[in-house]
């Protein structure tokens, strides 16, 4: 039985706010929305951070990358005029910080571990470090009432279940190998997430009928969004916030 949101606010805000920022996900909350998913990856210093590329140039300005720009900098970097002016100011949030958001609104939360090249095991074990501390007043048997980690790197949830067992993951692959049943029991993993685009009703059968959750991205019109859900699929995350209501 799946324990989370069954519709989820793609990097917070979707198409509405500027992703992996704290607008964001006050924008899903405004949306109705009480589930995030967003990228974490780390800063120079080793600090959880919001970020989806490794690279400036899309959602920050100029040149640089995150891996060689301290925390503090980072904090200070424009996140949101790119998306436009009114956003202007909004800044990258460290993971704590939106944490700290997320559990004091209600809203759960699916955390992509988004490791830059080469620190797939430290970021890893960080973030799943750091995540013990936030969510210490939480037991191991509230899962609802912890974040779901997934990746697209095995190294990295390898790490993370080292460091915080407890803590559930999802291993994110955008079209399921031959291998995904192996993979998923290396990582004690409790469900797979993949590409809607690659699924079929008869692989997300497979998938649900081994005990899996299934997690689907990036599900943007409700046609498709019925149809998945009609397969089994348990949840999937949306760009559309505007589309798809979060009671879909
Ligand atoms: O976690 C699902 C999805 O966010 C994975 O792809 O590139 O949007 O982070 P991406
Ligand atoms: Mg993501």
């Amino acid at each position: 039985m799946w324990p989370y949101p069954k519709v989820i606010a793609h990097r917070g805000g979707g198409v509405l706010a500027p992703e992996n920022t704290l607008a964001a996900m006050q924008c899903g909350l405004e949306h109705g929305f009480a589930a995030v998913e967003f990228d974490v990856m780390l800063s120079k210093d080793g600090v959880p951070v919001l970020m989806h590329d490794p690279e400036f140039g899309r959602t920050v300005r100029g040149k640089g990358s995150v891996a060689t720009t301290l925390a503090a900098d980072l904090q200070r970097m424009d996140a949101g005029s790119w998306f436009s002016e009114k956003f202007a100011g909004e800044t990258v949030p460290t993971y704590a910080a939106v944490v700290q958001f997320c559990r004091a609104h209600g809203i759960w939360m699916n955390v992509e571990i988004k490791p830059t090249p080469g620190s797939e095991i430290e970021t890893g074990r960080v973030v799943a470090q750091l995540s013990l501390d936030l969510f210490a007043d939480v037991a191991p048997g509230e899962v609802s009432r912890l974040p779901l980690f997934s990746s697209f790197s095995f190294a990295a949830l390898a790490a993370a279940r080292q460091a915080a067992p407890q803590i559930p993951r999802g291993f994110l692959m955008s079209q399921p190998g031959s291998d995904w049943q192996q993979r998923l029991q290396e990582l004690e993993a409790v469900a797979l997430h993949t590409n809607h685009q690659h699924l079929t009703a008869a692989v997300a059968q497979q998938i649900k009928g081994a005990g899996y959750g299934l997690l689907c991205y990036t599900v943007n019109t409700r046609e498709r969004a019925a149809e998945i859900l009609a397969w089994g699929v348990d949840a999937f995350c949306t760009d559309r916030i505007d589309l798809i209501p979060a009671d879909f």
